[in-house]
């Protein structure tokens, strides 16, 4: 497996692909999981050449603490890539090496989708996702970019990017991975304790009987029935809970047959953060 450190080596090598070969994308920040392998088996399977970035973004931290926690596993990354597939291209690069030294974000306007929900709780985030995706596809140049619909929020601003900044790329979402209990897959997930871990798969059963309850009820119907489901719940502290549609994120008022909505969620367990959304 090629790993690159710097961006001349690794737009080095790109420029020595022939022309016609497909070029697939999958950022992350390390710390991989089953949930990221199906990301990049999808992109395996759909393109010549594969580059994985493993790098642990800055700007989108807004919390300190968050960042310095992050768990560093690159030895352990690069033996579940090679599983997948030993032609994987890696690029691991140091901050400095990405931000030119001056680790800043861009600031951009993704047209009221970064205010809402993981926006509206983490100061500036969304910017420095934005800054570093549109660098790694300008980097890259790959015809399509894998991401995860656990985080669907950033995916929709990832799609606002590439249409504001005219990047020719297509942008995939994939299905959210869970482990056996329901939960979402993250890297987060290790932090909790086993009981916690279990206890938190109370978050998908609770997605699944509201997108139940709101085939026959209202949204605010459901949102105050979740609500209630977590004030009973000692482990596990709701910070929100949204019914919005799908394309521009707003919340629902009256639901409209042809709109598609879907619910998001964050909650704490045990000073975790976890999210979650669910297609309604
Ligand atoms: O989803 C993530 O892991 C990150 O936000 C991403 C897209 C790799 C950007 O740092």
């Amino acid at each position: 497996m090629l790993v690159f450190r710097t961006k001349k080596e690794l737009s080095n090598y790109i420029s020595s692909l022939s022309k016609n070969e497909n070029l697939g994308l999958v950022p992350t920040m390390g710390a991989l999981h089953t949930g990221h392998a199906s990301l990049v088996e999808k992109a395996v399977s759909e393109n010549n050449t594969v580059v994985v970035s493993i790098f642990v973004n800055p700007t989108q931290f807004d919390n300190k603490e968050d960042l310095a926690k992050y768990p560093n596993t690159l030895d352990a990354d690069l033996d579940l890539l090679s599983n997948v597939s030993e032609g994987i291209v890696v690029f691991s690069p140091s901050a400095d090496e990405v931000y030119d030294h001056k680790i800043e974000a861009k600031k951009y306007d993704f047209e009221g989708l970064d205010t809402v929900m993981e926006g509206a709780y983490r100061d500036d985030h969304f910017n420095g996702v934005g800054t570093i995706v549109e660098a790694l596809l300008t980097l890259v140049k790959p015809n399509r970019a894998y991401f995860g619909e656990k985080d669907f929020q950033q995916l929709q601003i990832i799609r606002k990017l590439v249409e504001q900044q005219h990047i020719p790329v297509e942008i995939i979402g994939c299905p959210i991975v869970r482990e056996t209990s329901g939960l979402a897959m993250s890297s987060r997930n290790e932090r909790l304790s086993k009981e916690l871990r279990q206890k938190a798969s109370f978050i998908y059963s609770t997605l699944l009987a509201a997108k139940e309850k709101f085939g026959t009820e209202s949204a605010n119907y459901v949102l105050n029935w979740v609500k209630n489901q977590f004030k009973e719940h000692v482990d596990l502290e709701l910070e929100y809970i949204e019914i919005t549609d799908v394309e521009t994120l707003s919340p629902v008022t009256r639901k409209n047959e042809n709109l598609k909505y879907r619910a998001f969620i964050a909650v704490y367990a045990g000073g975790v953060r976890l999210i979650d959304n669910i297609a309604l």
